[in-house]
């Protein structure tokens, strides 16, 4: 069974399949209403249930439309309403799920219990992101990146900020379609020793940007960090700050990325966000078509 856990585990041919379909689903739609069926309708007669144990606007709307266009139904559920969050076990919910619908998209928070529902559970699951990973995003980042500068393969991508999450799947992604990838931020947040070999540090983040053919940041606190940290974090990050600056040293045409939410003027300026290399709301919008071709991926279809 295709499960779409991490970019890692997945196949750098899987990989690749995912990101050019999701290229030709794209240009399929160009110009048409939000609402209007692909024509190919691949999920016809398919249920699809998303679960969120943390907020979502991206995440939550772009499976949802997308599984929509491909022909499928969709649930949405909130964990805190379903009996997962009263205490019915993941492996339970897997089984449960798996007798009313055809493939599982879940957000939560500790990755266990992703794997543990793609264990029990008799269709596919989809990782739409836990505290350790988000592999949806940065797959539709590769499709973004791909569109605006061709492949990607032996590119310099410099992440400056917390070695979260998001990051971790940029080095999942580093490994499997070849960048180089520089991680650039303070001690305390470095990325998880599971992802070493992965990517390269640099402290300094104006010598880390040298040469970089894309920028990326995201939030310095996560859904999943405490609020108490705020105001250490941010102390901690401001001097990894994405701004006009910081930009100059990298390449004259080097993209910036930021997964969004942002909080604009903390992790990167608003004259970056909204300059002429940032591909934010690209990025955004990949969401939609980069799922639509993971889940084709998933289900076979
Ligand atoms: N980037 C992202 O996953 O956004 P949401 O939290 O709005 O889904
Ligand atoms: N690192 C962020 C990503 C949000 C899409 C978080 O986990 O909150």
């Amino acid at each position: 069974m295709n499960h779409f856990l991490d970019i890692h585990t997945t196949s750098q041919d899987a990989l690749r399949e995912i990101i050019d379909n999701a290229a030709r689903m794209k240009a399929e739609r160009a110009g048409k209403l939000k609402g209007t069926l692909d024509s190919e309708q691949p999920l016809a007669n398919h249920m699809v249930a998303l679960i969120f144990e943390k907020p979502s606007t991206r995440t939550r709307v772009s499976f949802d439309v997308g599984v929509r266009q491909m022909g499928g139904e969709t649930m949405v559920l909130s964990g805190a309403d379903m009996q997962l969050g009263h205490g019915e076990t993941i492996a339970d919910t897997a089984r449960v799920l798996s007798r009313y619908v055809d493939l599982i998209m879940i957000r939560t928070f500790e990755e266990a219990t992703l794997h543990e529902m793609a264990e029990y559970a008799d269709v596919p699951v989809i990782n739409g992101l836990t505290n350790r990973s988000h592999p949806c995003q940065i797959m539709a980042d590769i499709q973004t990146f791909e569109e605006h500068r061709g492949s990607i393969k032996g590119k310099k991508v410099v992440w400056s900020g917390d070695g979260n999450n998001t990051f971790a799947s940029f080095a999942h992604a580093a490994k499997q379609f070849e960048f180089d990838l520089v991680f650039t931020g303070p001690p305390p947040l470095d990325p998880e020793p599971a992802l070493e070999g992965m990517y390269t540090i640099m402290r300094d983040p104006n010598e880390a940007v040298a040469g970089a053919d894309l920028v990326v940041t995201d939030t310095w606190v996560s859904m999943h960090d405490p609020q108490s940290a705020r105001e250490r974090r941010h102390n901690q990050l401001r001097p990894y700050q994405v701004n006009a600056a910081l930009m100059a040293n990298a390449k004259s045409d080097a993209l910036f990325m930021h997964c969004l939410p942002a909080h604009r003027d903390d992790e990167a300026t608003s004259e970056v966000m909204d300059g002429p290399n940032s591909v934010i709301f690209d990025e955004a919008e990949n969401r939609l078509h980069a799922q639509k071709a993971i889940m084709r991926w998933c289900l076979g279809v």
